[in-house]
């Protein structure tokens, strides 16, 4: 069969990625620019300055991408929500002057489906409808029930924090650095709490079986109240192991639900909190313990990157399944709205 290139284009947030992906599973370049550095500095993502960076660099990385290609690409992806409205602005705006240039389809892509579709370009097989995806970031926490490009119910979403909104936040209270994952993981990991009884509330004790919500933000403030009243009953690796076990444990226990409630038999968790080892290796356990394949995408594919847009794009151009109704916006939702005809 003839080989299908596509060109993938994210510019949602702090990363302004452009790639070009072979059939949707095999990355012919990817060349990526962090913002990371030009953030730093004000905690946080500035979005004037997000914009204005995505416009400085995507067209070399757009250059970069179509170096490795020696003739017109079979579609441009590009995602379109949910991200700051100026900065997918920019990678819209280029993804439609590619495709109007070349005369090929342009395909909305969801961030967050996207995400997904890092596994493709690992396995080299393209994903296997229905799963259960997992999406734990800064961001996100929720379970999905995913049958086939754009068509993606949620199971549960958080009520409030994200997952790695509180272990940064935990970070901050504890004074380890930003962001703070990564360091409670590493303290945790040195605590040896296996004999200790968890000071912290189990959240979410009573939630019915049949739903699969999360929420964080009891926890931190437990937490605080935990340093304030018992400044120096546990060492900070304690507490660190203290609060990522209850922390992960509603993700473990609400998977396990879901399993046992649908027939799914696969499941894929992405994200950038799934670097964490002691969050990979429970879901790994409960899913070989259901019977069920379990997908984490590469760590160098966790964060956003181009590649993985071209991936979800490949579904649907596969599928013929081009939404011709969407829209640029920052809303979550797995639907597209608004008219843009060709
Ligand atoms: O998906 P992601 O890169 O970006 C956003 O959603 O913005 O996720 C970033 C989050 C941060 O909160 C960070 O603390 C967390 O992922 N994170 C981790 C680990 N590595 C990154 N959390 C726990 N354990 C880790 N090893």
């Amino acid at each position: 069969m003839k080989p299908v290139y596509g060109i993938g284009i994210e510019s949602s947030c702090d990363e302004t990625g452009v790639a070009l992906v072979k059939d949707g599973i095999e990355i012919i370049s990817n060349p990526l620019f962090s913002q990371i550095n030009l953030h730093t500095g004000y905690g946080g993502v500035i979005p004037e300055l997000a914009s204005r960076s995505h416009l400085e660099k995507i067209p070399f990385l757009v250059g970069q991408a179509l170096s490795d290609l020696h003739q017109a690409p079979d579609y441009i992806a590009v995602t379109v929500k949910p991200g700051l409205a100026g900065s997918l602005l920019v990678g819209y705006n280029t993804a439609l002057a590619l495709s109007d240039f070349y005369q090929v389809p342009l395909i909305p892509v969801h961030h967050l489906e996207a995400h997904f579709h890092a596994v493709s370009l690992d396995t080299g097989q393209m994903l296997n409808y229905p799963f259960l995806g997992l999406l734990v970031s800064g961001g996100n926490s929720a379970l999905y029930r995913v049958d086939g490009p754009g068509q993606i119910s949620v199971l549960g979403d958080t009520r409030d924090d994200a997952a790695g909104e509180a272990l940064d936040k935990a970070a901050s209270l504890l004074s380890l650095p930003y962001p703070g994952g990564p360091h409670i993981e590493k303290a945790a990991a040195e605590a040896g709490i296996e004999n200790m009884k968890n000071p912290l509330p189990v959240v979410l004790r009573d939630q019915p079986a049949d739903r699969y919500e999360f929420s964080f933000s009891g926890l931190k403030t437990a937490l605080l109240y935990l340093l304030q009243k018992e400044p120096d009953q546990y060492s900070t690796a304690q507490i660190a192991a203290f609060f990522q076990e209850r922390l992960f444990e509603i993700f473990f226990r609400n998977t396990r639900r879901v399993l046992k409630n649908t027939d799914l038999k696969t499941m894929i968790a992405a994200g950038g909190v799934t670097a964490n080892r002691y969050l990979r290796a429970g879901l790994e356990k409960i899913t070989v313990e259901a019977g069920v394949e379990f997908h984490v995408p590469p760590l160098n594919l966790c964060t956003d990157n181009g590649a993985m847009i071209a991936a979800a794009g490949y579904a649907s151009y596969r599928q013929g399944n081009i939404p011709r109704q969407y829209h640029v916006s920052s809303d979550n939702r797995f639907s597209f709205t608004a008219l843009r005809e060709r």
